[in-house]
C-alpha cells in the first residue's frame, strides 16, 4: 500500500482529498500547522472513512521539523496543498505570502531529495494563465501576467518544480491547475470554513443563506459576458479530490512531468450561481450589484480534455449538486467546524 503525505492536508481541498485517497486504499499522512484549518477537520475525515490518519502539527517551512515526517515514514508521494490563498490579503502582505508559499515548496523538495521521495503533486491555480491567454485555457499555453502576489507565488512554484524535475530525471512532478472549487462532501461533515469575511463567492452566498451576512454584493454587471457578470469554471470539491487520486495513480505508475487543468470546461456566471443556489435550496439570497472588484477577469474556464485523455478523469457533479452540498454543509455547521 502506498503512503501519501498531504502537506496542508487539513484544509478544504486536502481534507476532501484525504477522504478519496483513503477510500481508494492509500495510506495518508497529514502535515499542517492549522494556520487556516483545525484538527476537527481531520477527525471528521477519520469519521467519514472509518480509518485513522497520522497527523504532524508543524510548519512546513521548518525543514528540521519536516524532516521527522520523512525519517519516521516511508513516503511514496507528496501532495503540496500548504499555501496561503487569499488574493486580497496577498496584495497587503506580499512578503508573508512569498515566504510561506515558496519556502514550504523548497522545504518539501529538500526533504524529498534527502529521503529519495520522487513524486510530487502541486496545487496550482488557473490564475497562472494570467491576463493574456484566451479562454478556454489549455495546458500548453504560456504562463501569463498575474494581478496579485498570490498568483505570482503559483507561477514561481510551478517554475521551481519544473526546474527541479529537469535537474533530477527521477523526480516526477504533476502540476494540477484548479479552477474554482466549491461544494462539500455529501455527508455535510467536511466543507469550506473560511476565517473572517469570505473572499470567495460560494462561501459568501452560503453565509448569507445561513444569516451570518446580510447580503451579497455582486462585483460588476457590466462585463462583456452574456449577463454582464463574470463567468468561472466552478468544480465540485469531491470531483477535484478524485482528480488527485487519478493523478496519484498516474504519477506512481508512469512518473514524468505533466500539467493538468482540473475544471469542468463549462463556465457559469455569478448570477447563475445565485439563481441555482436559490432554486435548488429554496432559499432567497439577498443581493445587490456593486462595482467591479480590482483584478477580476471577465471569464476563466478550462479546456479539460487533457485530464480526461491521460488520467481518465472528468467531473461528474452538476452545478445543482455543488449548490446543494454547499448548503448541506453550511446549514449543519453554521459556524463551520466551531459549530
Ligand atoms: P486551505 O487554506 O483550506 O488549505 C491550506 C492548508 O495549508 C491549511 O490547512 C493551512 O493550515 C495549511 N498551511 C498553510 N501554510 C502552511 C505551512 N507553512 N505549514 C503547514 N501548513 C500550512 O486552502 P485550500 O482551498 O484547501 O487550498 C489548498 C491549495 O490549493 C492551496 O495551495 C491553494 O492556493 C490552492 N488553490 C486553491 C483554490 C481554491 O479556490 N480553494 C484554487 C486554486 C488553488
Ligand atoms: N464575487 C462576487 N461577490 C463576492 C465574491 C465574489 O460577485 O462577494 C464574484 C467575483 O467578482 C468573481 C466570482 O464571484 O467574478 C468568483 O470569485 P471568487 O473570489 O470566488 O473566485 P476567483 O475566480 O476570483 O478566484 C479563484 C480562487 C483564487 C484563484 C482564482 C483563479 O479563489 O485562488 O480563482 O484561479 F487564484
Amino acid at each position: 500500500m502506498s503512503t501519501i503525505l498531504l502537506a496542508g492536508g487539513a484544509g478544504y481541498i486536502g481534507s476532501h482529498t484525504a477522504v478519496e485517497l483513503l477510500n481508494s486504499g492509500y495510506d495518508v499522512i497529514i502535515a499542517d500547522n492549522y494556520s487556516n484549518s483545525c484538527p476537527e477537520a481531520v477527525r471528521r475525515v477519520e469519521e467519514i472513512t472509518g480509518q485513522s490518519v497520522k497527523v504532524y502539527e508543524l510548519d512546513i517551512k521548518d525543514s528540521v521539523k519536516l524532516e521527522t515526517v520523512f525519517s519516521e515514514n516511508k513516503i511514496d508521494a507528496v501532495i503540496h496543498f500548504a499555501g496561503l490563498k487569499a488574493v486580497g490579503e496577498s496584495v497587503d502582505k506580499p512578503v508573508i505570502y512569498y515566504r510561506n508559499n515558496i519556502d514550504t515548496t523548497l522545504s518539501l523538495l529538500e526533504c524529498m531529495t534527502r529521503y529519495s521521495v520522487k513524486n510530487i503533486i502541486f496545487s496550482s491555480s488557473a490564475t497562472v494563465y494570467g491576463e493574456e491567454n484566451p479562454v478556454p485555457y489549455t495546458e500548453e499555453m504560456k504562463r501569463g501576467t498575474c494581478t496579485n502576489p498570490y498568483g505570482w507565488t503559483k507561477v514561481m512554484m510551478e517554475q521551481i518544480l519544473e526546474d527541479a524535475a529537469k535537474a533530477d530525471k527521477e523526480l516526477s512532478v504533476v502540476l494540477l491547475r484548479y479552477f474554482n472549487p466549491i461544494g462539500a462532501h455529501e455527508s455535510g461533515r467536511i466543507g469550506e470554513d473560511p476565517q473572517g469575511i469570505p473572499n470567495n463567492l460560494m462561501p459568501y452566498v452560503a453565509q448569507v443563506a445561513v444569516g451570518r451576512r446580510e447580503k451579497l454584493t455582486i462585483f460588476g454587471n457590466d462585463y462583456d459576458t452574456p449577463d454582464g457578470t463574470c463567468r468561472r469554471d466552478y468544480i465540485h470539491v469531491v470531483d477535484l479530490a478524485k482528480g488527485h487520486v487519478k493523478a496519484i495513480d498516474y504519477i506512481l505508475r508512469n512518473g514524468g512531468a505533466e500539467i493538468f487543468n482540473l475544471g469542468t470546461g463549462t463556465p457559469y456566471s455569478v448570477t447563475e450561481i445565485v439563481d441555482t443556489f436559490e432554486k435548488v435550496n429554496g432559499i432567497r439570497i439577498n443581493h445587490v450589484y456593486g462595482p467591479r472588484r480590482a483584478g477580476d477577469l471577465p471569464e476563466s474556464y478550462a479546456n479539460a480534455d487533457k485530464a480526461f485523455k491521460i488520467l481518465g478523469w472528468k467531473t461528474e457533479k452538476t452545478l445543482a449538486d455543488m449548490c446543494r452540498d454547499t448548503w448541506n454543509w453550511q446549514k449543519n455547521n453554521p459556524q463551520g467546524y466551531k459549530s
